[in-house]
């Protein structure tokens, strides 16, 4: 792995390095050495997890960061490419983790750059770090990511998250329900991949009968701010809501995640319930970040 772009890149094999990576790290068997290491983290989009995990994640291991938080205080305002804000920052640092709205930001960087890049989201594309965390989260709970059934619902469209989660986690023989209103289904470009690798996946509406069989259940808020004609956001913004009581009958193992921001697609009451999991998944961002930039610094 030189950069880590989309995990349609992202073999087995390398998943299954970046999870004992992250669980030696976490267990405190290895702590990578980034000192005397900077890194860009270049934010064009609004973020709260990725950005402070990341920073967190690089400075709990000795290095540093340079920081952009919207490119209002940049020379982006006068006019500067992305490529020469790029090929300009390339010059101070050793790594460049960048969120960006347009979709192929983060792969553009990579084929200019001749220093990693991590994609810490592309418009409505691609999230592989969280998709990375995703992971390591469903291996903490369920022991193994083999064979699990699980419903991913909400916006499935433009939600980049379940994007990267369902390839993902293609190579490990899951059985997918996918839940979305219908103008926001899973892109046709998944399903595609999916059905060529023998992913077994349901399209449903009902989310009630499917719960009993549940593993995961990961849940994504509707992307108000990718919509362009607000009364459509309107129409479709409490299409799913979890709350207690549709969570009876789940199985033992059963674990509720959301990559987070949520606005009402998860009421608050299920905070306490044994489980939601999707604050001790942001968590885990922060070693899965440390074990993918330590990977991609020393291969
Ligand atoms: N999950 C996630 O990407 O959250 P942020 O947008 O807050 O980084």
């Amino acid at each position: 792995m030189k950069h880590l772009v989309s995990m349609r890149d992202v073999g087995k094999e390398d998943i299954l390095h970046l999870i004992d990576l992250a669980e030696r790290i976490e267990s405190g068997k290895i702590r990578p050495d980034l000192s005397g290491k900077l890194g860009a983290l270049l934010f064009f989009e609004p973020s709260t997890r990725t950005y402070f995990s990341f920073d967190t994640a690089i400075k709990r291991l000795g290095g540093n960061t340079l920081a952009m938080t919207g490119s209002g205080s940049t020379s982006v305002k006068k006019g500067e490419t992305l490529a020469d804000t790029l090929m300009t920052i390339r010059q101070y640092v050793d790594f460049i983790v960048m969120r960006h709205q347009i979709e192929g930001a983060a792969r553009f960087a990579s084929e200019i750059l001749d220093i990693p890049v991590i994609n810490a989201g592309d418009g409505t594309n691609q999230h592989p770090t969280q998709a990375m965390l995703d992971l390591y989260s469903i291996y903490k709970t369920q022991g193994t990511l083999e064979n699990l059934t699980i419903a991913m619902i909400g916006d499935l469209r433009l939600g980049r998250t379940v994007h990267s989660l369902a390839q993902a986690l293609s190579d490990f023989n899951p059985t997918f329900y996918f839940a979305s209103p219908r103008h926001l289904q899973m892109p046709r470009y998944i399903k595609d991949e999916l059905q060529a690798k023998g992913v077994q996946f349901k399209e449903v509406e009902d989310i009630k009968p499917i719960i009993p069989q549940l593993d995961i259940m990961y849940v994504t808020r509707i992307q108000k701010e990718r919509f362009a004609v607000l009364e459509d956001y309107e129409k479709v913004k409490d299409a799913y809501i979890i709350t207690p009581d549709i969570l009876e009958n789940v199985k033992s193992n059963f674990k509720l995640m959301h990559p987070l921001p949520r606005v009402n697609e998860i009421t608050t009451d299920v905070d306490r319930m044994e489980y939601a999991y999707y604050f001790p998944q942001a968590k885990n961002g922060v070693v899965m970040r440390q074990a993918i930039i330590h990977t991609l610094l020393n291969d």
